[in-house]
């Protein structure tokens, strides 16, 4: 596939970068925020001798109080996309109660955006829900669905004219397992049932905001930003290659097929490999590994986009990247991703935009500041951003719309 020939890729291809509002903006008060502060997440941060300012959210990268800091980065790469999350809490601080000023905040910034050709991709939820339906059970509640809908209405109906392209949820799945039945992340929840009933409300919510969105006008195009890992049998053994289908049907594939019709594209988050085997196999080495240890393995990006043809709708990569403060493996990464990228749109995948994350350093959850994901470092005194040398490095393939 590498002939060393450039890789041209479609003309009109979104070359962009995500970030999401809880992990930039900072001021934020929501489930999450709150978590970070209580009693039990600081107590066992410091038994593991962890400073828990590390891992609060605060003030985060500064990007609410200057969003053209980002801007700037977004421009010097040469961004026709952006990726970012409006913060349902900001938006509904009290339910029912809509804050006009922060939903002006959001249309404001589209149309910077807009103004410098970058094409908003705007997610509704990025996992915080607001204190409010916290209290209320948060995603297992059976009114979340209708909140979300009514949430959803509000914030595209404002940012409609400056917005076409909407993702209703990222990774639903991630969520659910870390809060509802790993008991990792808030509300951190280890039941069967409670997971259960989140997925199905995560289900029924994208449905309602996705008929809601497309009530408000039809050139609007709704679908949700899906984790995705590529499961490969150890050793291609028959019981390894069974494993590894249920677990690209049970992870993969089931929630996408319960949206059913209600998709205009799939967005694919795509971070993880997964050497799949029954019994005796060594855990898989990985050429590089990222910060965070994440094993990079660049083919899996070809073979999920192999593996989202079946949907036949557009498909953008909403999100890729790696923790890498030093820089050592970014543009490596980036290219050999992007590589995987061109091999699968060459055999016809219609894969239409990549989204880098991230944009600048962000507070990665659970993890806090430490891990760096982004092409420009984010300096958390001054809240400078200093691009990393994979910046030029994807700037110019955003330029040129070619790798090689
Ligand atoms: C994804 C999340 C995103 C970020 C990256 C590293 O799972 O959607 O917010 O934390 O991982």
């Amino acid at each position: 596939m590498d002939d060393g020939a450039p890789m041209i890729f479609p003309e009109g291809f979104f070359w962009g970068c995500s970030t999401s509002a809880h992990q930039i903006e900072g001021g934020l008060v929501n489930d999450w925020s709150e978590w970070e502060k209580s009693d039990a997440r600081l107590a066992g941060l410091r038994d593991r001798k962890l400073d828990p300012q590390d891992f609060i959210s605060g003030r985060a990268a500064n990007s609410f109080v200057d969003a053209n800091a980002d801007i700037a980065c977004m421009a010097s790469l040469n961004l026709n996309a952006y990726r970012f999350s409006v913060d349902w809490s900001r938006i509904e601080p009290a339910e029912g109660r809509f804050d006009e000023g922060a939903l002006d905040y959001y249309l404001d910034f589209a149309k910077k955006l807009r103004a410098r050709r970058i094409e908003p991709f705007v997610t509704l939820w990025h996992w915080p829900v607001p204190l409010w339906l916290r209290d209320k059970g948060g995603w297992e509640s059976l009114q979340a669905p209708v909140f979300f809908e009514r949430f959803a209405k509000k914030a595209a109906g404002r940012l409609k004219g400056e917005v076409n392209f909407w993702i209703t949820l990222n990774e639903p799945l991630v969520y659910g397992t870390m809060g509802f039945l790993k008991g990792e992340w808030p509300p951190q929840k280890r039941s069967w049932l409670a997971y259960r009933r989140v997925e199905n409300n995560l289900v029924a919510a994208h449905r309602r905001a996705y008929d809601a969105i497309k009530a408000l006008g039809a050139e609007s195009r709704v679908g949700i930003a899906k984790h995705n890992i590529c499961f490969e049998a150890f050793r291609d053994r028959l019981i390894n290659r069974l494993l590894a289908a249920c677990a690209d049907w049970w992870w993969n594939r089931r929630f996408l097929d319960r949206l059913g019709g209600k998709q205009d594209f799939i967005g694919l988050n795509y971070y993880f490999h997964n050497k799949v085997d029954w019994g005796f196999g060594k855990p898989h080495a990985y050429e590089r590994y990222s910060d965070m240890k994440w094993g990079l393995h660049p083919e899996g990006a070809y073979h999920l986009l192999k593996g989202l043809e079946r949907y036949r709708l557009p498909i953008y990569v909403t999100e890729n990247g790696l923790a890498d403060r030093g820089d050592q493996h970014r543009s490596w990464y980036i290219a050999e991703i992007l590589k995987n990228v061109h091999r699968a749109i060459a055999e016809g995948v219609p894969v239409k935009g990549y989204f880098h994350w991230s944009l600048i350093d962000n507070f990665e959850w659970a993890h806090g500041f430490d891990p760096r994901f982004g092409l420009f470092e984010v300096d958390y005194s001054t809240f400078e951003r200093k691009p990393r040398p994979s910046a030029a490095f994807y700037a110019d393939i955003c330029k040129n719309n070619r790798i090689g």
